[in-house]
């Protein structure tokens, strides 16, 4: 989603601002802008597409000036063209923003029918002119700014600037996060710390309903009601990783290859590889009194959140109830006392989670977050927080904190099971062992990466592929194919094998490749009974098991990848990177955006 810098600075900040919008890249955009204010004067540059067009226009056409704010533009109102681009300008206010202003229509009519002219298609350019026209009222640029932000509904993060004080940065925060940064001299507005990585560490994160008002030697937040509040400076930690490719191609790749350790690190975190015994990382509840565990997430890690389902019910005995959070967020379950909730999200920001999660406070019950970014706001506002030690995941496509989340999930689920009484201190400890293995088989998978590009070729010369699994390899299968939606652009669906028969099987002809993710696990035998199904009408399977599988399959697959045999426990686990590593090579094949695949954003605050 959108990507906000603002910077008030001593030096010439156009090129800063250009730097800081690539460290938001990952956010996933389509335009970009910058503006500043130049010899008394506002002036941007905006571009339709990458940053590089952008900076072309920057190369064409410099912009002086040493205060500026700068923003990546993920469209919602209007289409991604220069014209909507942001920053937007109203006479002596230029403004960016992260979000949706949900009443800008009726604020736009009422703008109107006041004189003024929109030039975009924005719902952006509303808070514009209505801090204008608290302008000509004859406030002050900091009240006016008050006032427009006071109108506004939905959600938003503003970085506002003011032709006449170039030593003024308004910020305000509604949802999407905003941090101000604290530099020698100089003061910052971004969208998270990584953005402002190169300038400083030093952060103050806005909480909903605050706004700041931001000088070179100093900053000053208001709550909603215009009161002014302490928000505490943190170090962020963020800035401590280099944020770069290394020797890969694309993030999404690294990222990848950087499983066995960020794995190995967040089990670390929950485990105790001494005695084999779970640890007692703080909990918000206690899992021997609870009925019901709610976990609710979106995309990637809603799929983490289903596979946990099955760990939690099978060695814990707790009933989970699993939704998607856009869904969960309105339908209104009721949950009971002895019910708990589970928030799974890589960015801690995703809206719809965090308004599930806002829900769940409202009926009480107490809550839990596995989340990667540590300051974000869903794990802020939980009870209790369940790092992944991923590290910043800079490819749209989620895959290392995905894994990471399984990890912290089946940590979790044989917690739970201790302390429900369902596990003795041997099997306890039998699990840990075999979670802590997981690294081991993840780095021999990495291994498979020419099979599994070869058969990658196969795959980008198709259009629809089905995606099939059992048990935990269900929700796998649907990962599978959402990784091959979000960067191939291949039309793949994921299903449970056995309903495969009730639709699906419709589908299939020799020109349909069925990758069917089937350990030899416990129900290994039906997966291939639905094997001979795809089979017996020509379907072209490509099959991902383990060697006693390849063995005992009655199938002719057209290509098998044989990964090691491995404990149950960690099957997920391991066999996400196989099914990672094919939609990547597929995407590559199809010469795609990899890191930045078309109409996606990395981390969705927006409904
Ligand atoms: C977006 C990303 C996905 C991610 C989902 C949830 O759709 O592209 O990779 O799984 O949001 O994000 P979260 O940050 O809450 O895990």
């Amino acid at each position: 989603m959108c990507g906000i810098v603002g910077i008030v600075g001593n030096a010439p900040v156009a090129p800063l601002i250009v730097d800081a919008l690539k460290r938001l890249e990952y956010r996933g955009y389509d335009s970009a802008g910058v503006a500043t204010i130049e010899a008394g004067a506002l002036s941007r540059r905006r571009a339709e597409g990458k940053l590089v067009n952008l900076e072309n226009r920057l190369k064409d056409k410099p912009l002086g000036g040493k205060i500026g704010i700068g923003h990546t533009r993920w469209a919602t109102h209007g289409v991604p063209n220069e014209i909507n681009a942001h920053p937007h300008f109203s006479r002596d206010v230029a403004i960016v923003h992260n979000g949706i202003i949900e009443n800008f229509a009726e604020l736009r009519a009422e703008l109107i029918a006041a004189g003024f002219e929109f030039s975009s298609q924005t719902d952006t350019e509303v808070v514009a002119h209505l801090v204008t026209r608290g302008l000509d009222n004859g406030l002050t640029p900091v009240e006016a700014a008050h006032a427009a932000i006071r109108r506004l509904q939905g959600a938003f993060a503003l970085a506002i600037m003011f032709r006449g004080d170039d030593n003024l940065l308004i910020g305000a925060r509604n949802g999407p996060p905003l941090a101000v940064g604290h530099g020698d001299g100089e003061m910052y507005l971004g969208s998270d710390a990584i953005a402002l990585a190169p300038f400083t560490d030093s952060i103050t994160y806005l909480e909903d309903g605050d706004w700041v008002v931001v000088r070179r030697n100093e900053m000053q937040i208001f709550d909603a009601a215009g009161k002014p509040v302490e928000r505490r400076r943190q170090k962020s930690i963020g800035t401590s990783f280099l944020v770069d490719k290394g020797n890969h191609r694309h993030f999404m790749e690294k990222e990848i290859h950087e499983q066995p350790e960020v794995i190995s690190h967040t089990l670390a975190h929950y485990l105790d590889f001494t005695t084999s015994r779970v640890n007692d990382h703080p909990l918000p509840f206690s899992f021997a009194e609870l009925d019901r565990l709610a976990i609710s997430a979106c995309g990637t890690a809603y799929l983490a959140g289903l596979i946990g389902k099955y760990w939690f019910e099978r060695y814990a005995r707790l009933p989970v109830d699993i939704d998607i959070a856009s869904e969960f967020r309105y339908r209104e379950m009721p949950l009971t006392k002895k019910s708990a909730a589970l928030f799974v999200s890589q960015s801690g920001e995703t809206a719809d989670t965090l308004a599930s999660l806002r829900y769940c406070r409202r009926e009480g019950v107490p809550i839990a977050a596995i989340v990667n970014v540590r300051e974000s706001t869903i794990a802020r506002e939980s009870d209790g927080v369940f790092p992944t030690l991923a590290g910043p995941e800079i490819g749209v496509a989620s895959t290392k904190a995905f894994t990471c989340q399984l990890s912290v999930l089946a940590a979790l689920a044989v917690r739970a099971a201790v302390e429900r009484g369902h596990l003795s201190e041997a099997d306890e400890q039998r699990l840990v062992r075999e979670l802590s293995e997981a690294p081991r088989f993840a780095s021999q998978v990495l291994k498979l990466d020419e099979q599994i590009a070869k058969v990658a070729r196969e795959l980008s010369q198709v259009s629809h592929v089905l995606y099939l699994g059992r048990d935990t390899s269900y929700p796998l299968a649907m990962e599978g194919a959402l990784k091959l939606k979000e960067i191939s652009y291949i039309h793949a669906e994921g299903y449970a094998a056995g309903e495969l028969k009730h639709g699906p099987i419709a589908l299939i002809d020799e020109t349909m490749p069925v990758i069917v993710i089937a350990p030899h696990d416990r129900i290994f035998d039906k997966t291939v009974s639905n094997m001979q199904e795809v089979a017996a009408r020509g379907g072209r399977i490509i099959l991902i098991t383990d060697a006693e599988g390849a063995a005992r399959s009655t199938v002719d697959a057209v290509e098998t990848i044989v990964l090691p045999e491995m404990p149950e426990i960690i099957m997920p686990i391991v066999y996400a990177l196989p099914v990672q590593l094919l939609a990547y090579h597929t995407a590559v094949f199809m010469g795609t955006d990899v890191d930045q695949p078309r109409n996606l954003a990395k981390s969705v605050t927006v409904e």
